[in-house]
């Protein structure tokens, strides 16, 4: 799709919808944009305020064509909620529902109309239509035979400001927005694919190629490789499979370390049945979005590549299927990770934690100055969160705070649960050094607090400062929502980058 800054009336663009997000309660502004296209079209969004019909209520939307009063044929409005109850987010809301509005007219070309919101700038406001834009007209459609024809419409968005201050900025974060939206729907693209067809050599095609085509370094392991280093915990759930395993390390920026080195780790199981401790049937099929973690950090490799960011960031990936067979692991076995650590293995189904584990204490390699870890890791986080935050848990209150801030501005919410010592009680093992399941209390804690067992050291003996996120809630829509449709949500992608964003922003203080 086409993005668009432009400067100049809203009501003269050769479009063929323009948008317009209004306030609720709010009275038509004289002078206003909105004021002069009501005045052409003899009233009639005056009168809808009055009569009801357009109460300006968050994610209302009301087409009408405008039969020749200006040139766009159509007319979207579209409700942002109270004014002093507004948040950056809505605007992603209003962008979503109003493009989809636009794709079932089948409108080709649409404006919107960037006003000033009091304590936000015009910038981010523009990102955030960008975002909410492209990320509603993301479908997975790779398997239907018959597409959807208007569907592949909408071909252009532009922005409209009707002054020119502020336009260059603007378009830097059109481009930010674009960049961030696109690479969270690579991520969702790789979460979607059923497991047949996004096995774990397939994933690592992906990220190669995706390294060719922007740049990365990447290495990737194969199964030799992995049992020479060792790495027995994701050997051990990769050996039920018949489909081979493979590590994932995508590299980005070596000579930036001066400004710090941040490895990122993505839980990738293409699929989860379980393993020998079987899942239930219903919804299993949903377990190929257990690759999500993975997902996203082949998003945010992508976008940073792009937006040239001014750090080191290393992607580890560790990916298998996790099946039962004669050859699976059972509960009971014990195994010896990369890192020296024994385990015993409580439950097959916690399997995620393991391949992680392996990743965790491989990034001793690259002395990282944070680790950040992302996972469909616990049901339990599903329990506790529900589906509108991600769990975070970690050993460094400044990483934990900066990612809430940055949750905030990206979209991608985030709430702390805490990780005192005591709850590794839970873990302990009668056999091993520790043991991958904690038992039901708890039990996105007691995940987390498996993990922070294998954090390697800093030079200084102190632990390298770590963040976990617990995106099993987060990474799944059953609805469709304002922007996000059914399916996979490439979670993890718009906050992560936010946060590498931010993150050089703070290191430099
Ligand atoms: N992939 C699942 C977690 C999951 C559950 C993600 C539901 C998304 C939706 C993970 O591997 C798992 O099965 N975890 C177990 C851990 C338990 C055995 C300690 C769980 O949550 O039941
Ligand atoms: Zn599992
Ligand atoms: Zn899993």
């Amino acid at each position: 799709m086409e993005i668009e800054v432009k400067e100049g009336y809203i009501e003269k663009q050769g479009v063929d919808g323009i948008i317009l997000a209004i306030f609720e309660k709010e009275k038509l502004q004289s002078k206003s944009a909105v004021m002069r296209i009501d005045n052409l079209l003899g009233g009639l969004i005056k009168d809808m305020v009055k009569r009801g019909e357009f109460k300006g209520k968050l994610n209302q939307v009301v087409a009408f064509t405008t039969r020749g009063a200006i040139s766009a044929r159509h007319i979207i409005l579209v409700g942002l909620g109270k004014r002093d109850e507004f948040k950056l987010d809505y605007i992603r809301q209003v962008s979503g529902k109003s493009m989809s509005e636009a794709t079932k007219i089948g409108m080709k070309r649409v404006a919107i109309l960037l006003e000033d919101i009091k304590g936000f700038s015009v910038d981010s406001i523009s990102r955030a239509y960008v975002e909410g834009g492209l990320l509603s007209v993301y479908k997975f459609d790779r398997y239907k035979t018959e597409k959807d024809e208007k569907r592949d419409g909408l071909k252009g968005l532009w922005l409209i400001r009707e002054d020119e201050r502020d336009l260059e900025k603007i378009e830097k974060e059109a481009r930010i927005g674009r960049i961030i939206a696109e690479s969270t729907n690579l991520a969702r693209d790789l979460a979607n694919q059923p497991a047949n067809e996004l096995t774990p050599t397939r994933l690592a095609d992906n990220a190669r190629r995706l390294a060719r085509d922007y740049g990365l370094d990447c290495k990737i392991f194969v199964e030799d490789k992995i049992k020479k280093l060792k790495m027995n915990a994701l050997l051990g759930v990769a050996q039920g499979s018949d489909e081979p395993p493979r590590f994932i390390i995508l590299e980005y920026n070596r000579k930036g370390r001066k400004n710090g080195t941040i490895v990122l780790a993505g839980k990738a199981i293409t699929f989860d049945s379980g393993g020998i401790s079987l899942k239930p049937s219903e919804k299993m099929e949903e377990m190929k979005y257990d690759k999500s973690g993975g997902s996203a950090i082949i998003g945010v490799m992508r976008a940073i590549a792009l937006l040239r960011l001014p750090l080191h960031v290393v992607g580890l990936i560790p990916a298998t299927e996790n099946l039962p067979s004669g050859s699976a692991l059972k509960p009971g076995d014990v195994l010896k990770s990369f890192s020296g650590k024994t385990i015993e293995i409580i439950s097959t189904d916690a399997e995620g934690r393991l391949i992680l584990a392996d990743a965790i204490s491989y990034a001793a390699r690259f002395k990282p100055d944070a680790i950040i870890d992302i996972a469909t890791l616990t049901g339990a986080c599903v329990i506790a969160l529900g589906h509108n935050a991600t769990g975070i848990l970690g050993n460094d209150d400044r990483i934990i705070a900066l990612m809430k801030e940055t949750g905030e501005k990206s979209g991608e919410r985030v709430w702390e649960l805490p990780l005192w010592k005591e709850y590794d009680e839970q873990i302990k093992s009668d056999i091993a050094d520790v043991k991958n399941v904690g038992g039901r209390p708890a039990g996105t804690i007691t995940g987390a607090a498996f993990l922070k067992k294998f954090l390697p050291d800093l030079a200084g003996g102190e632990k390298t400062p770590w963040a976990h996120l617990d995106i099993a809630g987060t990474a799944w829509k059953e609805k469709e929502g304002p922007y996000l449709s059914k399916g996979a949500t490439g979670v993890g992608v718009r906050l992560l980058v936010q946060f590498l964003m931010d993150y050089i922003d703070v290191s430099k203080l």
